[in-house]
């Protein structure tokens, strides 16, 4: 395990997460906002997992499966990547959740999130965590807002206008002293 909430624990991923991960990317509904281009076979799915393990073994970060405590069931995946593609002209960790649609409207994402930014600036020492997400994407642009990330100027990728949000230590610090006021 990485780190855990109240409901759910976040451990890496396995090749053994590969039918879930298949089950979460194929449905349309979950890439409306990710470019609609669900995966088709396990094989792709294996295929993204593999990446993941190379990143935690080039990088120590990378997404994670979330676990619910309950019944051990696969809900998806949020946490940390350190971020190279998205953004033109620099790298940065990126915060991001992806959960099988059975799983919306629950507050996982919210719970998950919140939980990631304290591992990535408590655990990991980061400076600075960065977001970004499909203009449309209202519940996302909730979620980052609601969890105190800041947004800034539009940006595109592959054609899809998208938000921008970034977070540094010290204003997350700041928010978890007014928290506890
Ligand atoms: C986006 C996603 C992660 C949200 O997960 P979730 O666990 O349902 O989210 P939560 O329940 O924690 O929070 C959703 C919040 O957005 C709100 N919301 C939902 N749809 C909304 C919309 N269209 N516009 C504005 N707010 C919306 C909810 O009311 C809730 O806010 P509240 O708790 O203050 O009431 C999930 O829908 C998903 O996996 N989508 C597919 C992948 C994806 O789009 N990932 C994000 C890429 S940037």
């Amino acid at each position: 395990m990485i780190f855990e909430t109240d409901r759910f624990y976040l451990r890496r991923m396995t090749l053994a997460d590969a039918t879930d991960m298949f089950i979460l990317d194929s449905n349309p509904n979950v890439h409306r906002y990710l470019g609609n281009n669900p995966v088709s076979s396990v094989e792709q799915s294996k295929t993204m997992i593999k990446d993941i393990l190379a990143q935690y073994e080039s990088v120590d970060m990378g997404r994670l499966a979330i676990i619910r405590k309950e019944d051990q069931a696969f809900v998806g995946w949020s946490g940390l990547k350190y971020e190279r593609q998205l953004r033109d002209t620099f790298d940065y960790y990126d915060l991001g959740y992806r959960l099988k649609e059975e799983y919306w409207g629950q507050g996982i994402a919210t719970e998950v999130a919140k939980a990631s930014l304290r591992y990535g600036f408590m655990d990991r020492n980061l400076t600075k965590i960065c977001a970004g997400a499909h203009v449309d994407n209202g519940a996302s642009a909730h979620i980052l807002t609601k969890i105190g990330m800041i947004q800034k100027d539009d940006f595109t990728f592959e054609n899809i206008l998208c938000h921008w949000y970034e977070l540094t230590r010290e204003e997350w610090l700041k928010q978890q002293s007014m928290d506890e006021c």
